[in-house]
């Protein structure tokens, strides 16, 4: 017998654009789906758990970490599946307290307890920023000379120590979760958007079901977070533009749960900070959608899918205040203004957007957000050189 542990939809709807093929909500119908036959119902398919784990022993969960609380980050690592290789890319400071120090030795412990294999590194390690000045890609350095602070920061980080540890796929997962049951379901749902697109370079998008609230002192389980209710609404606006159909075909545009190839991750272009995954949709249809003169004209031949699956569990992660998200929200939305792609009537309603959420302080442009290169422009050998000086010093592997 086969254990079929997930039960999930095939896509309903799908829009093409160029070699980008993005895929319509799919639902999943059971975490475990019991014994039996394997394979393609009608519309649902099952993914035997032997297939899910061949994916994720190829697979870096990289954990960016800023400031969270011990337990939180120690339950993200329960949740992560232990075929799975755990990258933290911390930027908690280093004093007074020295936050990193906390972080490492609880991690440590943790790891007595498990075989799980997880490497730890600091976002403001000079060796790594070392490495980065002698591989060419200088943008992604501050004044100091160390790397630039930021999440999207830390996923370039964690990106490349997933090909320095020669991974073949590579998932986000915030390390502020509160519940390890919703972070086993992601890298789950991740593993089986790989095995149900072998034939194309794949992008799975975890939608949350939901997001429990406290309401006038009872719970309510929200659909939609506020960022992401702007960021869909304007990405599904701009493919609208695209194609003269209307569409809301997005509903992942700025998910922190994602999930891609390694290979397609060294060719996007990342925007700083909490931009980086709307931009990272923008980028796709402009490298990808044959609609603006693409700098690789090659990659119009390549198949990409954006697939997005709805997981079950709710999401609670820590709440960290209206002003970050309305400062997110903003930069969600600059990098669909600037980019080449947004038409004028668009560009109008961006700003009538920020006017209605900002008032009286509301710029007449949206501010641009940094944009660093493609990881293509960066040396790689010469990087991954001096990964191999700087971590055999400064990072903790618990298990590699
Ligand atoms: N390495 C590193 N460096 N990690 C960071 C940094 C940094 O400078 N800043 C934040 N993080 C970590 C946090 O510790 C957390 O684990 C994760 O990045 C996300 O940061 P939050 O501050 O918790 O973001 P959020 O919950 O408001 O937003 C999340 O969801 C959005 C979609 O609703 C993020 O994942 C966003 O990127 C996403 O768009
Ligand atoms: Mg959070």
């Amino acid at each position: 017998t086969i254990q079929n542990p997930m039960r999930i939809e095939i896509p309903r709807e799908c829009e093409r654009i160029g070699s980008l093929q993005i895929y319509g909500l799919q639902k999943v119908y059971e975490l475990d789906g019991g014994e039996g036959m394997h394979g393609q119902d009608s519309v649902i398919e099952r993914i035997p758990s032997e297939v899910l784990y061949d994916r994720m022993r190829e697979m870096a969960i990289v954990v960016p970490v800023k400031n969270e609380r011990l337990k939180l980050i120690e339950g993200v690592l329960v949740g992560i599946p232990s075929p799975c290789q755990v990258i933290v890319v911390s930027n908690s400071p280093r004093g007074p307290v020295d936050r990193f120090k906390l972080e490492k030795e609880a991690l440590e412990n943790y790891g007595k307890f498990t075989s799980k294999k997880i490497l730890v590194v600091h976002q403001k390690d000079p060796g790594l920023a070392k490495a980065f000045v002698h591989a060419g890609y200088t943008e992604i350095i501050d004044d100091n000379g160390l790397i630039r602070s930021g999440k999207a920061e830390g996923m370039i980080v964690g990106t490349l120590m997933a090909k320095w540890m020669g991974k073949k796929y590579l998932g986000f997962v915030d390390s502020d979760n509160y519940f390890p049951g919703a972070v086993l379901e992601y890298v789950y749902e991740y593993a089986a958007g790989f095995a149900m697109n072998q034939k194309s370079n794949t992008f799975v998008r975890i939608s949350w079901h939901s997001k429990p609230k406290i309401m006038e002192s009872s719970l309510f389980f929200a659909k939609w977070g506020r960022s992401s209710v702007n960021s869909n609404m304007m990405l599904n606006r701009l493919l609208t533009h695209l194609s003269g159909f209307e569409t809301e075909i997005v509903k992942t545009g700025n998910a922190g749960e994602h999930a891609l190839t390694v290979d397609l991750a060294l060719k996007l272009e990342y925007a700083a900070g909490y931009a980086v995954e709307t931009n990272h949709f923008i980028n796709l249809l402009e490298r990808y959608g044959g609609i603006v003169d693409s700098d690789d004209p090659e990659s119009l031949q390549e198949n990409i899918t954006i697939c997005q699956i709805e997981s079950r569990n709710p999401h609670m992660h820590d709440s960290k205040g209206d002003d970050h998200v309305e400062d997110m929200i903003d930069a969600s939305l600059s990098v669909i203004y600037h980019s080449d792609l947004c038409p004028e009537l668009l560009k109008r309603e961006i700003m009538e957007n920020v006017q209605s959420r900002r008032g009286e302080e509301s710029p007449d442009v949206i501010a641009l957000v940094r944009k660093y290169p493609s990881l293509s422009e960066l040396d790689l050998d010469t990087f991954l050189a001096g990964c191999d000086d700087a971590l055999n010093f400064n990072a903790i592997t618990v298990r590699a």
